[in-house]
């Protein structure tokens, strides 16, 4: 099969890149490189890095040329903004990337007979939800910018998948973890960031009590999933999700023991989360508290009964090897960048 990937150079498309070219599929992979980096592309026995073309999803130019040289099969739109607060601070490039670029996807299968398109969805968009574990067909609708511009986008993907006949499948992504995670961004996802501040021996800042639960998909059992959707034809959404949540203080707990480190995590306000955005709290309209309040202290679980049933999939990873893997990845990753000098 001959597949794109859009976001190649990112923590999920990258290893999506390599499990799609063992399986023996043609890969091409595309990235505007806004977050992602080469060392996502560099694998033991493959690096992709030197063939992934520089290339944004919004591309009304390169792409439909790209899309009529190739002739893929199969779509996995990879690409997105997904830091919160990045989406939330700039809400026009939010929803240009997170919802134009696939609609601008979706066009181009469309015209040129790709076979099935796979969407990168978010379980954030069940963030006023308030049945657990949370099934795909009913929940309510979200507030934040980066869950609204996905919501959004698989309401595009269920257009075309009726309106075309087409196959689109938006996977819901739970919490996502897995070595390449990026610890080094403005807002690093929370596991990268515990593991980061252990590695370097710091007090890591974590928000409200600790308690909060969410649940977690390790990157290989994602990818997993991603591989056997691809056949069935219509529009799906399914959550990937192990189906079981974690608070912050068992995570650090278990991070902290398999590092060997023993340092007390600081418990900061809610109203210190997203400190390094100070423009969402200033302006005429600031962002209201309770909507931190709710971020940080939401509860996460989805429920993973469809993709068991309809796809035959079972997570595999549990969460202390998971942690484990990523662990050593990271911290080799970061013993190398210190040896070369560069500052965290
Ligand atoms: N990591 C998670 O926990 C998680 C959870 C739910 C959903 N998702 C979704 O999964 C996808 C991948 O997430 P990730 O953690 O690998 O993020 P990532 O930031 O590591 O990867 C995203 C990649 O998309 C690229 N990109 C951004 N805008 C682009 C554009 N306009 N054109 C082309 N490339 C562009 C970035 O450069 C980056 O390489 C995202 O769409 C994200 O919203 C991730």
């Amino acid at each position: 099969m001959k597949v794109l990937v859009t976001g190649a150079a990112g923590f999920i498309g990258g290893q999506l890149c390599h499990a799609l070219w063992k399986r023996g599929d043609t890969v091409v992979g595309i990235d505007n490189f806004s977050y992602g980096n080469l060392d996502n592309l560099r694998f033991e026995d493959h690096d992709f890095g030197p063939d992934v073309l520089r290339m944004d999803i919004r591309d009304r130019e390169k792409l439909p040329e790209l899309f009529e040289k190739e002739r893929f099969d199969v779509v996995y739109n990879i690409a997105g903004i997904a830091p919160l607060p990045d989406c939330q601070s700039d809400p026009v490039e939010a929803v240009s990337v997170n919802t134009l670029g696939l609609v601008n996807l979706l066009e181009l299968c469309r015209r040129h007979g790709v076979k099935h398109l796979v969407q990168a969805s978010t379980n954030a968009m069940y963030e006023n939800e308030t049945e657990f574990p949370t099934v795909e067909d009913k929940f309510n609708a979200p507030t934040l910018i980066y869950p609204s511009t996905k919501y959004c986008a698989e309401q595009f993907c269920r257009s075309f998948a009726e309106t075309y006949n087409m196959n689109v499948t938006c996977l819901r992504f739970a919490n996502v973890y897995g070595p390449h995670i990026d610890c080094l961004r403005k807002q690093p996802p929370f596991v990268g960031y515990m593991i980061r501040e252990l590695y370097y021996g710091r007090v890591p800042e974590f928000h409200s009590d600790g308690n909060q639960r969410r649940d977690y998909i390790y990157v290989d059992d994602l990818i997993d999933l991603a591989l056997r959707v691809t056949g069935r034809p219509g529009f799906d959404a399914v959550n990937v999700s192990s189906n079981q949540s974690y608070s912050v203080r068992e995570l650090y707990a278990t991070a902290s023991r398999l590092m060997g480190k023993d340092i007390p995590a600081k418990y900061c306000e809610t109203s210190h989360y997203w400190a390094k955005y100070p423009e969402l709290y200033g302006g005429a309209y600031g962002i209201r508290p309770e909507i931190l309040d709710h971020e940080v202290n939401k509860f996460s679980l989805c429920d993973n009964t469809h993709a068991k049933q309809l796809y035959g999939w079972t997570p595999q990873v549990s969460i202390e090897e998971g942690l484990a893997r990523v662990i050593e990845a990271e911290c080799a990753m970061l013993a190398a960048r210190d040896a070369a000098g560069a500052q965290a």
